[in-house]
């Protein structure tokens, strides 16, 4: 048998004339039929070194030794996959007709079983001796030890421990001395038992510092052994004697029978699709002699089929497993993990928010996104963990039934791993959560002081201990009921909060501006005299102050021989730029009007400031008293008549809203508090603002009981700034603004 006397893993053969073509080459091409090669080829011969004896090499004077690696079939020194692929690809040529495309040198290390043909066999032969020379945990042994190895079933006997004992001669001047030996071993052994060998080696250097046993075996047997040890030398003129235990592998002799498959090899084995696609995996099924019918299996045909031929074809989303078989031996098997992603799947809930407070009987809205955005179900499911606590619809309109801590959770109805919570706290009613400020910016001058109104949420919540705290004192300070004081030109921040929750907090930004110098201003004035009694003046030249009108239009006006006409000697009436004053009191009501545009803006400085005095001391009192409207423009009053008129009539809104340029609010002087609506009335803080207002300059201006004066029905929460001692002379009076003043209020 021609493997038997191929001992080395390399050839050397003869060339004639440098071109010849192998007999072994030329029975692989008769085999499959290729076509001849060509005349220089067919004057080749190769000899083996070792059949040299036997086989009788035809030389010439111009020969030269050309060295083959059996398997190294693209001669790059290394027997591995690229040669396997080399001879399987010359294999597809052969059967197809064609050339195989090797080189003579190529077509001998191709043929590893020597058996004259260039097939599968020979490729499935180099990938396992490829496989072991990677694996091979001591010096593998050659391809064609291995191969015979393979082919040759053994008998396993007793292990034999060999024992070789070398004495070297030292190497004389080197600092260290390497001795080789070769162990021979029984060629019937397989043990897999330790084999000891022991070289000595003397040194004669006393500076030779180790000594280098390097043990070799040849692999005519199954056997494979190495072992290489360095030992320091202990001292000068020493023999060493090292001991190298090398261990040999046996290696279990395959029978294969060429007609059955005994391998698949696929070119995919994880494939993933979305649904709707389809993918193939190449079966290759050694060897190639064998019957390679397939069998194609899918353990999930929801997830994905798979036809006779491989074709997987992607159902639904989710995991599965396709697997080929080969009909001729059904235990060689190989799988495919199949994986399906369904691209229009709810893949991530995105929710507006993670956590939720909400006080018991209150509601928020959880507002929840899906993705991707085509998504095709975005169906979803919302759940409470506790009902008692807070309950979900099922649009995530979350309701707050009790004080306590839950969770909703919403999910995809498409896809129920997909998911999101919401922390959901439910408080107290009474407990405050947040707070609502009337500003939340300041714009004031130097030296004047404004206020931002602090109100509790929930409505139901009790107020809040505010703590009112200024970035920079030096600009604006702030006292502990919010009053804001203008100190310098800058910028600053207001901060209140609630003493007892921090959390709770809101922020005033405000800008101060230094005061500017102001200039008396004269502005020409027109009088229209109105009277319905005798009493008439002289005109008369007077200087007065137009101080309320708000906290930076102070105006100093001087009139000229404007005329003045008073319904009673005590009143003096005077009309300037369209406002009329009596008795240096600015008058608005059904009767006289205010122009369009008039418009401070903003409450006047002092109706402002003794405001937040009366808030204040009610405040000490256990009485809340806020600002619910102040300033109104002419465009907003009419917004509103408009609106009351549109739901009640004009008859109706005319009884309790003024019509534009006839409301108070217009002049900055007048302010509702707390609750514009019956409620208030009989409340705390109604009978203490109806007894104590004046005294902060204040009058209640629309009396019960005096709708036929003032023209419009009691509202207790109107208050009017006209000043301390006004607002006290009418408070004593116990009559209405137009009863003091002794005017009327109708529209004419
Ligand atoms: N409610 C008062 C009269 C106003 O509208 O000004
Ligand atoms: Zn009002």
């Amino acid at each position: 048998m021609r493997a038997k006397r191929i001992i080395a893993n390399v050839l050397s053969f003869a060339l004639c004339a440098c071109s010849v073509s192998a007999a072994s080459a030329s029975a692989a091409d008769s085999s499959t039929n290729t076509a001849p090669q060509n005349s220089s080829d067919n004057e080749t011969t190769v000899v083996s070194t070792a059949a040299a004896t036997s086989e009788t090499a035809q030389t010439d004077d111009s020969e030269s030794v050309i060295t083959i690696k059996l398997g190294d079939v693209n001669g790059d020194d290394y027997i591995d996959a690229a040669d396997a692929s080399k001879v399987l690809s010359a294999y597809s040529k052969t059967s197809s007709g064609l050339s195989s495309g090797l080189s003579t040198k190529q077509t001998i290390a191709a043929d590893v079983n020597m058996d004259g043909i260039i097939d599968a066999v020979d490729a499935s032969s180099i990938l396992s001796y490829y496989a072991y020379i990677s694996t091979a945990v001591t010096v593998p042994r050659s391809i064609e030890s291995y191969l015979k190895n393979m082919s040759e079933p053994k008998t396993t006997t007793a292990a034999t421990t060999n024992v070789v004992t070398t004495t070297a001669a030292a190497a004389t001047t080197s600092a260290a001395s390497t001795v080789s030996t070769t162990l021979t071993t029984d060629s019937a052994t397989t043990s897999t038992a330790p084999i000891s060998t022991t070289a000595t080696a003397t040194t004669s250097e006393a500076a030779a510092s180790s000594v280098t046993v390097s043990v070799t075996a040849e692999a005519s047997t199954n056997v494979s052994v190495t072992g290489t040890t360095t030992a320091p030398a202990t001292s000068a003129d020493t023999t060493l004697s090292l001991t190298t235990v090398v261990t040999t592998e046996t290696t279990t002799a395959i029978t294969t029978d060429p007609n059955k498959v005994s391998a698949i090899k696929l070119s995919k084995t994880e494939i993933s699709l979305n649904v709707g696609e389809g993918d193939i995996s190449m079966v290759t099924m050694l060897p190639a002699t064998a019957d390679k019918t397939e069998k194609w299996k899918s353990s999930d045909e929801s997830i994905a089929t798979v036809n006779f031929e491989g074709w997987i074809s992607a159902v639904s989303e989710g995991i599965c497993t396709v697997t080929v078989q080969s009909a001729s031996n059904p235990e060689i098997t190989a799988d495919i993990k199949v994986t399906v992603t369904d691209p229009t799947r709810v893949r991530e809930l995105k929710l507006n928010k993670s956590e939720m407070i909400i006080p018991t009987g209150g509601q928020d809205l959880a507002l929840v996104s899906m993705l991707p955005a085509n998504a095709v179900n975005k169906g979803e499911i919302w759940i409470s963990s506790d009902e008692d606590v807070a309950t979900v619809s099922k649009e995530g309109l979350i309701s707050g039934i009790a004080p306590g801590s839950c969770t909703v959770t919403v999910i995809s109805k498409s896809n129920p791993d997909v998911k999101a919570e919401i922390k959901v706290k439910v408080t107290d009613p009474k407990q405050p959560l947040g707070i609502k400020l009337t500003k939340y910016e300041m714009d004031i001058l130097a030296g004047t002081l404004d206020i931002s109104f602090v109100n509790t949420l929930p409505d139901t919540a009790v107020p809040i201990t505010e703590v009112w705290v200024s970035s920079d004192p030096g600009v604006a300070s702030v006292d502990r009921w919010g009053n804001v004081y203008g100190v310098s030109e800058g910028s600053c921040i207001i901060t209140v909060s609630s003493m007892d929750n921090p959390d709770i907090r809101a922020d005033i930004q405000v800008k101060v501006h230094s005061k500017p110098v102001t200039t008396t201003t004269t502005t020409a004035t027109t009088t229209t005299t109105s009277t319905t009694t005798t009493i008439t003046t002289t005109a008369t030249t007077s200087t007065y102050t137009v101080s309320d009108t708000s906290t930076a239009k102070t105006t100093t006006v001087s009139t000229t021989s404007a005329p003045v006409v008073s319904t009673a000697a005590e009143h003096l009436i005077q009309v300037h730029d369209g406002v009329t004053y009596i008795d240096g009191i600015l008058i608005v009501n059904k009767t006289y009007s205010l122009p369009k545009d008039f418009a401070p803006g903003e409450l006047s400085e002092n109706t402002a400031e003794n405001f937040v005095r009366l808030s204040s001391d009610a405040r000490e009192l256990g009485l809340n008293i806020v600002c619910t409207s102040g300033y109104r423009s002419y465009e907003s009053q009419e917004q509103i008549y408009n609106n009351y008129a549109a739901a009640d009539g004009v008859l109706k809104a005319d009884t309790y809203s003024a019509r534009a340029g006839h409301s108070e609010h217009q002049t900055g002087l007048a302010i509702d508090v707390n609750s514009i609506s019956d409620d208030f009335i009989g409340t705390p803080e109604c009978e203490w603002l109806a007894q104590n207002a004046h005294m902060y300059g204040f009058i209640i201006r629309y009396p019960k009981g005096k709708e036929e004066y003032t023209g419009f029905s009691y509202e207790p929460w109107h208050i009017r700034y006209v000043g301390e001692d006004t607002a006290t002379k009418i408070y004593e009076s116990g009559l209405s603004l137009e009863e003091y003043l002794g005017i009327d209020s109708c529209y004419r």
